[in-house]
This record gives structure tokens, sequence and C-alpha cells, in this order.
């Protein structure tokens, strides 16, 4: 049994803003590398905020605490600061997670940064940047390295995002 805190405990049993909403303004999928688990967040934007924000995740309770504090940093935020919301922000907040589970927490922020490039591309404003998949750093599709972890990348030629080079399928996708 995982060693979770009081807080990892509740938004697990008590997750907020489970769901999809209908006609998004921006989606973002991402799955996890390690377990091969998916995490979902639609975003609604009014005004440069997240007016709503809401997630489906097929994961571990961990990474449904994730989806869930990361869903609640995030409402009511500027898109700009929604983009500043780190992995580690998001652990921290949930009072830490357990070594082993720290790849769960790195699904949160990314999809949510997903979703609002999403958002920025359909609308024409696209900030062309993408995060890295393994830590918190952001890579440009210029780009092939992370300058935070020193991974190196292929982007996906189906949903251009980056996957580690050498890997037989997008974790992202599932395309070979
Ligand atoms: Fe897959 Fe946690 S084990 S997200």
């Amino acid at each position: 049994m995982f060693d979770y805190g009081q807080k990892v405990m509740e938004h697990f049993a008590n997750p907020r803003n489970v769901g999809e909403i209908e006609n998004p303004d921006g989606v973002g999928t991402v799955g996890n590398p390690v377990c091969g688990d998916l995490m979902s967040f639609y975003i609604k934007v009014e005004d440069g905020r997240l007016a709503d924000v809401k997630f489906k995740t097929f994961g571990c309770g961990a990474a449904i605490a994730v989806s869930s504090m990361v869903s609640e940093m995030a409402k009511g935020k500027t898109l700009k600061d929604a983009m500043m919301i780190t992995n580690k922000m998001v652990a921290q907040e949930l009072g830490g997670l357990p070594e082993n589970k720290l790849h769960c927490s790195n699904l949160g922020a990314d999809a949510l940064h997903k979703a609002i490039e999403n958002y920025q591309a359909n609308s024409g404003q696209g900030t062309a940047k993408c995060c890295c998949p393994y830590c918190d750093g952001c890579i440009s599709p210029q780009e092939s390295l992370c300058r935070t972890c020193g991974k190196t990348f292929v982007f996906c030629e189906n949903c251009h995002q980056p996957y580690l080079e050498g890997s037989k399928q997008c974790p992202h996708c599932g395309v070979k």
C-alpha cells in the first residue's frame, strides 16, 4: 500500500471537476510513458481566463488526485498564469507524493498546458511550445532536446507531441 498523504486521499476520494465540457475551447490529452495511463483536460476560456476546467483520468489514485488538484489550481487563472503551473507545484500542493508515484504527477500540468495550447492554436494564437513528458521543462518543436532533463526527442508525425528518441510508440497518441 502506498503511503499517501491526507490531501491526496481527500482529492482521490472526492475529486473536483471530473467530466467533460460540452464544446470545450481546448482539449489536451497526455499519456504517461511509464504506465500508459491517460489524462485529458477540457477548458472553457472567457476574457483570457480559465472559466471552467474539467478532466477525465484513466489512471491510479495519485493521478486522479493530481488531476483534481490541477483543475482547482487552474480555475479562474489567466492563461499565462495557468501555463506557469508545474507538475512539481501540483505535487507540492498535494503535500507530496510517494517517490515511486511521482511519475503520476507528470501528467497533470502537461495535460492542462496542452489544452491551453490547443485553445491558442484553435484561436490563431499558437505558441509553438510543448512540454517535456519526462520533467517540467518546456521544449519548442524546433528543438529535439529538453534543456531541463537533457533527454532527446523526436516529434510524433501524428499528434506532433515529443517522445523519447528510440521509443517504438508515441506515449501520447499510441501511433507506432
Ligand atoms: Fe499510471 Fe499513476 S500508475 S498514472
